[in-house]
């Protein structure tokens, strides 16, 4: 076992969640993170280093003796920070810029996906608000209209309303219109050394802010994972129809992916479709999947950036259901209040099946914690079952003083129920 000295880049839920995972990992020796929040800052030391910053997240690494980097958000991927921390001869988990266009171009993404065979939505690429009025129109309602380029999961909109379609586009233009794909969403996400791929449990995401799926789309508001609905054979079916030959095509092209492949799905009454790639672990679904997962994440993201991920078997995973309920700040996903308090048991420590996971948070001048961004806090548990999970999140928040912050009430609800229907596959 080699002992690893791991640095974490980014600041979220996820990346308190991916700390916390590795600190639990035997062969996790040292754990960095640049710049990580109040959260990580109690299980590593965290750095004032900016991620997208390739030297200085070199020389970071250089400094700490770093073995290992783990790369958690898209835009220093995008921005080519894991080609030089590869350049510079330390193993990094996240792929290059070249194969992390996959999610920063939702046109290159339909490009691998109709080369690779895969499916996904028909789309239209457009470069002006009237090709995209003629591209809705030849689609109908309900109008699926996204900004070609990176834009933290608010690029989108979903909207039966045609001059909200126009109005969205003009702002998002290079645009990309697809057709309305029905379904539930599954989000599967894959590691991978660019040849060999391994999948996580399946989780689902809540992407609109409000209760009952109301109101404009996040960055997620809450997950949960596995997906008691699931029709059999799902991660099989995603992983040979969507990772395996998503992965060989951009191998073929000479900028294999080495990461973490998140395959967004829509299982629609006319089968699986891909909605979007992304080149990273999802937020919030990470914080669940997570807390379910019961191999050493350091040596499975070690193995993966060293291209030897065969040699590491399946995963293993515990019983039970994970849940995580993310809190926001008032405000969110427009302009959030920032400075509110934030009181309670459990916010800088975990014992139980209960994690509060940090995202949008600092410590004011009095040392007090504060909100500092949209989504703040990801209450996760992990329980016997769906109902069991939610019960001890939801009681975890019930617990806080927060005044500043909200949450859906839903999170994980309809699921417990049994009441979303086995799609076919
Ligand atoms: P994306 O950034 O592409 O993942 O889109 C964000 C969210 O918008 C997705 O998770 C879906 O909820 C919704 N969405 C995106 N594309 C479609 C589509 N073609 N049909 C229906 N909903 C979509
Ligand atoms: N939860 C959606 C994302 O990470 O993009």
């Amino acid at each position: 076992m080699t002992p690893l000295t791991v640095l974490v880049l980014g600041s979220g839920g996820r990346e308190h969640a991916l700390a916390l995972a590795l600190s639990r990992d035997p062969a996790v020796v040292a754990l960095h993170c640049a710049p990580g929040n109040p959260g990580t800052a109690t299980i590593a030391t965290n750095h004032p280093v900016d991620p997208v910053d390739g030297p200085a997240v070199v020389a970071l690494a250089r400094a700490v003796g770093a073995n290992l980097v783990v790369v958690g958000p898209e835009a220093p991927l995008v921005a080519g920070v894991a080609d030089a921390v590869r350049a510079a001869g330390i193993a990094c988990f996240g792929p290059s810029a070249a194969a992390a266009r996959l999610e920063g171009s939702k046109q290159f993404a339909k490009d691998v996906m109709v080369a690779a065979g895969v499916p996904t939505a028909a789309s239209v690429y457009c470069t002006t608000v009237d090709e995209v009025a003629a591209a809705i129109d030849r689609f109908g309602p309900p109008y699926v209209v996204k900004a070609d380029g990176l834009a933290a999961g608010k690029g989108v909109i979903v909207t039966s309303d045609r001059d909200a379609a126009l109005a969205h586009a003009a702002g998002a233009l290079p645009a990309v219109v697809e057709e309305y794909l029905d379904g539930p969403e599954v989000s599967l996400f894959a590691i991978t050394d660019g040849r060999t791929s391994l999948p996580l449990q399946p989780a689902q995401d809540f992407k609109r802010v409000g209760d009952g799926d109301a109101g404009p789309n996040t960055g997620g508001m809450g997950a949960y994972t596995p997906l008691p609905w699931a029709p059999d054979g799902l991660v099989e079916a995603i992983m040979a129809r969507v990772v395996d030959p998503t992965v060989a095509e951009l191998a073929r092209r000479g900028t294999p992916f080495t990461g973490l492949l998140y395959a967004g799905l829509a299982l629609t009454s006319r089968g699986l479709r891909v909605v979007e790639f992304n080149c990273r672990f999802g937020d919030p679904e990470t914080q669940a999947v997570l807390a379910m997962l019961d191999s050493p994440l350091g040596v499975v993201l070690d193995a993966a950036a060293s291209g030897r991920l065969a040699e590491v078997g399946p995963l293993r995973w515990k019983p039970g259901s994970a849940v995580v309920v993310v809190l926001a700040a008032n405000g969110y996903p427009g302009v959030p209040d920032k400075g509110g308090r934030i009181a309670g048991p459990r916010l800088l420590a975990s014992a139980d099946n209960v994690s509060i996971l940090h995202a949008g948070t600092a410590l004011d001048a009095e040392g007090a914690l504060v909100a500092a961004g949209g989504r703040v806090l990801g209450v996760v548990a992990q329980a016997s079952d769906l109902a069991a999970a939610r019960a001890d999140a939801y009681a975890a928040i019930d617990e806080l003083d927060a005044p500043t912050l909200f949450c859906r009430r839903d999170i994980a609800l309809k699921a417990a129920e049994g009441r979303i229907p086995t799609p076919p596959l």
